[in-house]
């Protein structure tokens, strides 16, 4: 197994990092010898610092077509694939509709679209069905001259009874509109176990949206990763107003705003340039401080917690900030930073027990 690790650094995550001190970072897999953790620790492979690379990240503005809407009405967009607790299930995610940003807005009832997929292990033959369910969120600010959010349709469906190491192809929609997507394809990891073991995983931090993640999603693609792990801070739509004015800086820039704000469209241009990866690599993601994401009510993390699909359920979590899955013979335990983990949080010793 190989990692790649890649961050383009921009603040916090300092936990997240910590984890992954713990692992082995540079695993060497032979048919004969899979090594264990026992085996290491294993030094890290690293390369020079590349001095052409971009010392200030830019952010890729909404006029780019890396970002642009490219369906009509209820079209899907923004598809990924998540993992599920094991090999022979998988997690579908989309958003149909558009979002609408100002002082008027009425969110779309997530009931008028079907969350629908056919898939099966032919292009020309999607001999399964599965349904599954979908919500909108909502990002407001009640002060005068913030503006609200109300997000597209968005849809999660589970795929069961898959076989390991295996392709699949799919196409998700409401059929009934018609608004089906083309069909796309991903593969299944290998079968739950000790002796199979993914043979390349993505490990990706603070990926933002700005044009040196293009550098960083080319070069992960490139190596056609089985699985992506994106721990904690995604698109840092929190570095920008509701006015859709950003800065490197927020409390330096923006001081004197009521709230920190957001920029929520930043979430969708997210989703749209990440779609050509994560249509075919499951990612996995866990939050960081750019998700805390506050507003009205007292409400965080939320377009983090309605936009992914988390295996929460599945392994035993009460919650979209912790939980596990398998990936062929390894068992991530994904610990996001913002829950206690002891009897002051809302997660119980005993629930973590049966969780892990
Ligand atoms: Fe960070």
């Amino acid at each position: 197994m190989e990692m790649a690790f890649s961050n383009s650094y921009r603040m916090g995550g300092i936990f997240l990092f910590f984890i992954f001190l713990l692992s082995p970072l540079d695993i060497r897999a032979t048919n004969a010898n899979i090594p264990s953790t026992l085996d290491g620790p294993f030094e890290p492979e690293t390369v020079p610092y590349d001095a052409s690379l971009r010392g200030n990240a830019v952010d890729i503005p909404d006029t780019d077509p890396l970002v642009r809407r490219r369906v009509t009405g209820f079209e899907p967009e923004q598809l990924s694939v998540s993992l599920s607790f094991n090999h022979d299930s998988i997690w579908i995610t989309w958003i149909t509709g558009e979002f609408q940003i100002g002082d008027n807005i009425k969110p779309l009832d997530p009931k008028t679209v079907a969350s629908f997929v056919r898939y099966g292990t032919s292009r020309t033959n999607l001999n399964h069905e599965a349904t599954g369910h979908s919500l909108v969120y909502d990002q407001l600010y009640p002060f005068e001259g913030l503006q609200n959010y109300t997000s597209g349709i968005i849809h999660h469906v589970r795929l069961t009874g898959l076989e390991p190491n295996n392709k699949y192809y799919y196409q998700c929609g409401d059929p009934s509109i018609p608004a089906m997507s083309d069909v796309y394809y991903f593969r299944t990891l290998p079968a739950s176990g000790p002796q199979s073991y993914p043979k390349r995983i993505a490990i990706v931090g603070d990926l933002g949206l700005t044009y040196n993640t293009t550098c960083t999603i080319n070069h992960m693609s490139s190596n056609e990763p089985d699985l992506v792990l994106l721990v904690g801070d995604v698109t840092y739509a929190n570095l920008y107003l509701t006015n859709g004015t950003g800065s490197d800086c927020y409390s330096c820039s923006f001081s004197k705003t009521p709230i920190h704000e957001t920029y929520q469209p930043r979430w969708d241009y997210w989703g749209r340039f990440m779609e050509n990866l994560v249509s075919k690599v499951p990612i996995m993601v866990v939050e960081g401080n750019h998700e805390i994401e506050a507003q009205a009510g007292n409400q965080t993390f939320v377009a983090y917690s309605s936009r992914f699909a988390f295996p929460s359920e599945e392994s035993g979590s009460l919650s979209s900030f912790y939980y596990s899955f398998n990936a062929g013979g390894i068992h991530f335990i994904m610990l996001g930073a913002y829950i206690s983990y002891d009897k002051s949080g809302n997660v119980t010793f005993s629930v973590i027990l049966i969780f892990l």
